[in-house]
């Protein structure tokens, strides 16, 4: 090698080292001192080995006040390109906290719009990985600019790719509103938090007391706010979630979701759940039990698993295809409808629906929440949420009635009449308007005297009503199924409704009920 080769090559070798330490050595270590990973080492773990391309590695920031023209490291405080998760391409941006708190520059939302451009361009799904501190205040506007850029190609993307955000460390400001427009946030327990204002603000402001963990903590966002879809304990098992997550989803919404070679017997009966829904209809069950008693090898990858629980959503597989599951939840609140349960449930909906996923619909509820709280919330407008994605949707529905399909709440839970190609159900099931001790209250009032009386109206109206028959008689339900052969049956109903097309008025958009 020539003299001249050799020191070009060292300065290449150089920046290229510069850009890779970011915010240095001892930044570093503060990070892994909070049990939080690098962006590169993140990187590594996220995606295929040895898969990963970087794009951008020496860009600097064009901040000039400040002193700032002195601090220039290269790379800018976020580590960007593309790389594959089981030999499927995927982009990425992984924000470096140890350079300028991650935050963002001019510069460095340009690497992550070019990332999120490509993606869009490419049909690829675009996963970020954010831990930054907001807007760079050294920038102004310019990082406003942005932020709003950003947010701009997010809502552009939207149900083309799937969008995924990971959320590792303090996220502040704009960088709570960027993930926030993605399709799923994950979350790690103790180390990552989101909020608009920090706790300091809100003192000043409003004068509460509150930590930055109970403001905005992967709890306090998975079980109270709904902001976020899934908790993880660290770095590497968030990174392992985002892997499984992807397994399910197509790279974008020109193409069906992947499909896994399945070595689970498609004509699996289970006898188990022959017992599953118990006699008395006032007694919960757990819900789960029959998702995971179905779907192949028992693997469910439940979404918001610990918000709504009254609701339960998520992916899962059947003869190897994916499917997006919606369940009512007996085991809590009766699997009432509320509003969260009801949001919760659509946005679900609205995602599969709009990269091709079957909806598989597990039905068991007695109705929508009463009381003062609900009405004044909204539930109106929010329980026509999940009507309203159940309708619009146009991927294949299966539908199976468990027990309880009364009232507003058996039309909304992709009944026949809203759209749903295969409606099934148990000989357990219950469709009626209400339940029999409500509706005899109402049929009856101040007309029935004795005990016995009252017995004999209620087991009449339960002859008449508490079954699947009525309706069974009227085409609404296509076929009364036992509970053992629940996975062959849908296995069958999802192979017939495989190549399903349905077409739309055409429209620029529809105005769900916001
Ligand atoms: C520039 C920043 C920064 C920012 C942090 N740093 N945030 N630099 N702009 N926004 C720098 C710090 O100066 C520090 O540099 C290093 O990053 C690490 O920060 P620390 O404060 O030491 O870390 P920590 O104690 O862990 O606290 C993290 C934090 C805090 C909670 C994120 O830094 C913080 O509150 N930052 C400001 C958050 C914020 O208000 N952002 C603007 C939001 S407004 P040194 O050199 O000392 O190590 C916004 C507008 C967009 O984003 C709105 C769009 C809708």
């Amino acid at each position: 090698m020539s003299k001249s080769h050799d020191k070009t090559f060292k300065l290449f070798d150089e920046k290229s080292r510069a850009a890779e330490l970011g915010g240095g050595a001892e930044r570093i270590e503060k990070q892994h001192a909070e049990n939080k990973l690098t962006a590169r080492e993140r990187i590594e773990s996220l995606l295929d080995p040895g898969s990963f391309v970087e794009l951008d590695k020496l860009v600097v920031h064009t901040c000039r006040d400040f002193n700032m023209e002195k601090n220039l490291i290269p790379g800018d405080g976020v580590v960007t390109g593309y790389g594959k998760i089981e030999g499927r391409l995927v982009y990425i941006f992984a924000q470096d906290f140890t350079v300028f708190g991650g935050s963002l520059s001019r510069a460095n939302a340009d690497k992550q719009l070019k990332v999120l451009e490509l993606a869009l361009k490419m049909g690829a799904p675009v996963i970020g990985l954010n831990d930054s501190g907001g807007a760079r205040i050294q920038e102004g506007v310019q990082s406003l600019a942005g932020y709003a850029d950003i947010f701009h190609l997010n809502v552009k993307s939207s149900g083309v790719i799937p969008q995924i955000s990971a959320i590792l460390g303090p996220c502040a400001g704009g960088a709570v509103y960027s993930p926030a427009l993605t399709d799923f946030i994950l979350m790690i327990k103790k180390t990552s938090y989101m909020f608009v204002t920090g706790p300091e603000v809100i003192k000043a402001v409003t004068h509460e007391d509150v930590t930055k963990n109970e403001l905005g903590g992967a709890t306090t966002h998975n079980t109270k706010s709904g902001v976020a879809h899934f908790m993880a304990e660290d770095d590497d098992q968030g990174m392992m979630m985002i892997r499984e997550l992807i397994s399910y989803l197509p790279s974008n919404n020109m193409e069906d979701p992947p499909r896994k070679p399945c070595t689970d017997d498609i004509n699996r009966r289970e006898e188990k759940l022959q017992e599953l829904i118990p006699e008395d209809p006032n007694k919960p069950y757990d819900i789960t039990d029959l998702i995971g008693a179905i779907v192949d090898d028992g693997a469910f990858l439940e979404v918001q698993a610990h918000y709504a629980k009254n609701i339960v959503i998520g992916f899962a597989r059947l003869d190897g295809r994916s499917v997006g599951i919606v369940a009512n939840q007996p085991a809590h609140l009766a699997g009432v409808l509320d509003i969260n349960s009801s949001i919760k449930g659509a946005r679900f909906v609205r995602f599969c629906d709009a990269f091709n996923i079957p909806l598989i619909t597990f039905e068991d509820v007695p109705g929508f929440l009463p009381g003062t709280l609900q009405e004044y919330g909204g539930i109106i407008k929010h329980g026509a949420k999940l009507l309203y994605a159940f309708s619009e949707a146009t991927v294949p529905k299966i539908t199976l009635i468990t027990r309880k399909a009364y009232g507003g709440a058996y039309c909304v839970m992709s009944s026949k009449h809203i759209g749903a190609d295969v409606n099934l159900a148990y000989p357990t099931a219950e469709i009626a308007v209400m339940g029999s001790e409500g509706a005899v209250k109402i049929l009856y009032r101040n007309k029935i005297e004795t005990e016995e009386d009252h017995k004999t109206v209620v087991e009449e109206y339960q002859d008449t009503f508490a079954n699947p028959y009525k309706a069974a008689e009227q085409g609404y339900i296509d076929e009364i199924i036992m509970p053992r052969d629940t996975r062959p049956k849908l296995i069958q109903a999802l192979e017939m409704t495989e190549n399903k097309t349905e077409t739309k008025p055409p429209k620029k958009h529809g105005n769900i009920p916001l």
